[in-house]
């Protein structure tokens, strides 16, 4: 082990995603077998024990990688010379609730965290967001963080990813592993539109096999609208309904794949991620939208060129409706 160690700051450490996140980071699972790395757990006084119990298990766990693990409850030392930020500390909503009804507990987290970003971060930060609203919450991180580009900032959309290929694969008869190119469009909430119509499975493109497992083209679509999309939508309401609480492992397996693919790059086709819309698909400018992207040196690129039907174009509006909504919403709370 021979390089620099490379300082990740886990806000919410003392949390439920926090402790399924802070072990597989330890290991690394996220920035691969070589990257030593420094661990700074940032929480607010009440997870503090939490968070602090989590660091001594870290220390328990002896990982060859894990170079130091600091808690935190002051956001600047917390931020001072990160290179990676996962904002995950923010309230979970519960069953009834719709993802957007967090803006209210959650928004005034995210401009102070972006401002320490901005103040304290190393230059090369690159910051997820996963705390809920996810999408609301990184625009808000970001329009907190001027000296930062808009590039490095994200929100979490690949637990949708790997949820659309975990509800794809048993259909197709393909293991995940074969499905390329599937696309997350838009916010992480209800109105998310999965997109299966640039997706292949090994040679195959998946609309044709779709078709030719379920019984036709008219099968596959009415597959496509009335299950696949309505249960990408609501999974996050049934894990709630399923474990009395919000999705954990998954979440954190999902925010481990989304920062190792940013930083190692994305071999097996594009994957999807939120990020600040430079216009691409009709996006407006600055919102922080899903796209179907690729990682290259270390930065995400939006997929371009892709053709869109005017199904695809009417859900990626509404999705799109809905995030100038929760902008709107923001801007009246003042912390935009
Ligand atoms: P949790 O309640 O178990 O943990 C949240 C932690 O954040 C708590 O320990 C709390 O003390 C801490 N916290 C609150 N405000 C903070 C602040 N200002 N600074 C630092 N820490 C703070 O919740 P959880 O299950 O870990 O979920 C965390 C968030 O992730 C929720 O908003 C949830 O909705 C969201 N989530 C997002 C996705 C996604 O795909 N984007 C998936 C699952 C959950
Ligand atoms: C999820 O998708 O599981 C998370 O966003 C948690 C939630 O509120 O659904």
């Amino acid at each position: 082990m021979s390089a620099a160690p490379v300082t990740i700051t886990i806000t919410g450490a003392g949390g439920q995603i926090g402790y399924a996140l802070l072990f597989r980071i330890a290991s690394g699972a996220m920035l691969g077998p070589e990257t030593p790395m420094r661990l700074n757990l940032l929480e607010i006084p009440q997870g503090l024990r939490a968070a602090e119990g989590a660091a001594l298990e870290l220390q328990d766990s002896a990982f060859p990688l894990l170079a130091r693990v600091e808690v935190f409850d002051d956001a600047a030392a917390a931020f001072r010379g990160a290179n990676h930020a996962l904002l995950v500390g923010a309230r979970a909503r519960t069953a009834g609730m719709e993802r957007g009804d967090l803006l209210g507990a959650n928004a005034g987290i995210f401009g102070p965290q972006g401002a320490a970003i901005n103040a304290e971060a190393a230059d090369d930060i690159r910051v997820t967001v996963v705390g809920n609203p996810a999408n609301t919450n990184a625009l808000i991180a970001a329009a907190h963080a001027p000296d930062v580009p808009p590039e490095r900032f994200s929100a979490l959309t690949r637990l949708d990813h790997n949820r659309a290929l975990g509800q794809l694969a048993p259909v197709l008869g393909t293991p995940v592993s074969d499905i390329r190119n599937l696309t997350i469009w838009g916010n992480h909430s209800a109105t998310q539109f999965p997109d299966v119509a640039h997706a292949t499975a090994g040679e195959r493109r998946v609309p044709e096999l779709l078709a030719e497992r379920l019984g036709g083209a008219e099968a596959a679509r009415t597959w496509l609208t009335e299950e696949f999309i309505p249960r990408g939508a609501k999974r996050g309401a049934e894990i709630i309904e399923g474990r009395g609480s919000s999705s954990v492992a998954s979440a954190a397996s999902a925010t481990i794949d989304h920062v190792r693919d940013w930083g190692h790059g994305t071999s097996r086709g594009w994957t999807s991620a939120a990020l600040v819309s430079d216009g691409s698909y009709g996006v407006p400018e600055g919102l922080i939208s899903s796209f179907p992207v690729e990682s290259v040196d270390g930065a995400w690129r939006v997929v371009q060129g892709l053709e869109l039907d005017d199904f695809a174009r009417q859900r990626i509006e509404a999705s799109v409706a809905e995030l100038i909504d929760e902008r709107e919403a923001v801007r009246a709370l003042g912390v935009l």
